[in-house]
């Protein structure tokens, strides 16, 4: 157990390219979104200042606009694609025209909380840029009710079948030729295919056309889907960034609206047919009817019921070893290619932390216990095959070792005679 908290420390410390965190060296050279949300929340388990500037890197990437992108290339490598010479996006340092997963309040609360003292003072330069953050989601992405993709990768959830119906009306065959660097680090049955690669380039290649005009993206790009994953992660981002901002003493009548706002609209994205939260193509209002585990967020945000609750039981009894990114009992599942299928630990992560919430602690310590012995059995694995434990994508990565630090590792038994010492 030791030796595992040693080596997920060494990860982070690895993987620390000073102020930011690469998911792993190779196949993610450059510092991600909600990854770098996570990294911070494993350093604030040994180094909490560190955690601080981890956040701090990933703020300073903000646009104008108020959004974070979801990567941002501090140094050329020529080791991945697409990189900045295809987003050109004019920024400096050098990031795609695209956001991800906002879960940064929720991390900052949880390293807030871990130490308020140290902390007060690294919030307060933040909070603003959160703000900012939060209100061009509400502004820009929730128009429709919902937080709403404007590229598949936006999601944090790249290839899941959630997709499927609005990438069919992407056009990729215009693409120029490209070559992946994705295939030099990890097996093509575990990667996305070429024609969905042509897809995603050709949604960049829209953006980059229209000079990452948001407001031209969301009207006229080949791609709209509300994302019901992110809906339940930015509703709790809001709801804890109030929280931060009351204990800095700010008005959050703002936010307090937002969250307001987003939670009258959890209704559009309950499909009755799928008895379920479900991803909807918002071009045609059409449902994907596909129960992903971005469905399952909705605890994160106190949104859970009995139906999703079913819904969760049969999707995760269908398989051994966590909570499955896509329906195990549909045609599409594929237990080893990427997110349509695979288990995530920090998707894991983020449905227990709502488990926990909503008094499902029993749930969430079954969930904790798979996810420690995936982790234990083959390492610190990018995601794993949720039937036979296959350890799937990159290794040494670094928000696996997070969440081994700040959850997986110890069992609520080991924390309480650890208390009792
Ligand atoms: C993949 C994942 C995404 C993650 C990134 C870096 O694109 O789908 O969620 O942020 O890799 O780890």
């Amino acid at each position: 157990m030791t030796n595992l908290d040693d080596q997920a420390r060494a990860i982070l410390r690895q993987n620390d390219m000073g102020g930011y965190t690469l998911p792993t060296h190779g196949l993610y050279p450059y510092q991600w979104n909600w990854d770098s949300a996570f990294a911070a929340w494993g350093f604030a388990t040994f180094d909490n200042a560190r955690a601080w500037d981890e956040l701090d890197t990933l703020m300073a990437s903000q646009w104008e606009s108020g959004m974070i992108p979801h990567i941002i290339f501090h140094q050329p490598d020529p080791g991945y694609f697409p990189g900045p010479d295809v987003w050109q996006t004019g920024q400096s340092p050098a990031t795609s025209g695209i956001s991800q997963p906002p879960i940064a309040a929720i991390m900052a609360r949880l390293i807030f909380e871990m130490d308020e003292d140290a902390g007060r003072e690294r919030l307060r330069a933040l909070y603003p840029r959160l703000v900012d953050w939060h209100r061009w989601w509400h502004e820009v992405r929730c128009t429709h009710g919902p937080a709403a993709i404007v590229h598949p990768w936006e999601s944090g959830r790249d290839n899941c079948p959630d997709w499927d119906i609005g990438m069919d009306g992407v056009d990729g065959s215009g693409v120029g030729p490209y070559e992946r660097r994705d295939l030099g680090h990890v097996h093509a049955d575990m990667r996305p295919t070429k024609e969905d690669y042509d897809r995603y380039i050709a949604i960049v290649e829209f953006g980059r056309g229209v000079g990452w005009n948001d407001a031209k993206i969301v009207s006229d790009g080949p791609f709209l889907m509300a994302d019901p994953g992110i809906t339940f992660m930015l509703l709790r981002a809001h709801d804890d960034l109030a929280v931060l901002g009351r204990a800095l003493g700010e008005d959050v009548s703002e936010i307090e609206g937002w969250a307001t706002t987003l939670r009258s609209a959890l209704p559009l994205i309950w499909n009755d047919a799928l008895n379920a939260f479900d991803a909807r193509n918002l071009r045609n209002g059409a449902f994907a009817n596909i129960l992903g585990s971005g469905a399952f967020l909705a605890y994160l945000a106190g949104a859970g019921n009995p139906q999703l609750e079913t819904q969760l039981l049969r999707a995760w009894d269908a398989v051994n070893y966590g909570v499955p990114s896509a329906d195990p009992e549909t045609a599409s599942f594929n237990p080893r290619k990427y997110w349509r299928g695979p288990t995530w630990p920090v998707v894991n992560a983020l449905i227990a932390i709502g488990l926990n919430a909503d008094g499902r602690s029993d749930l969430a310590e079954r969930l904790r216990a798979e996810t420690a012995e995936l982790i234990r059995t083959h390492g610190f694995y990018e995601y794993f095959d949720p039937v036979d434990t296959t350890p799937c994508g990159g290794k040494n990565f670094t928000w696996t070792a997070a969440i081994w630090l700040t959850w997986a590792s110890h069992s609520p038994q080991e924390n309480a005679a650890k208390g009792a010492a």
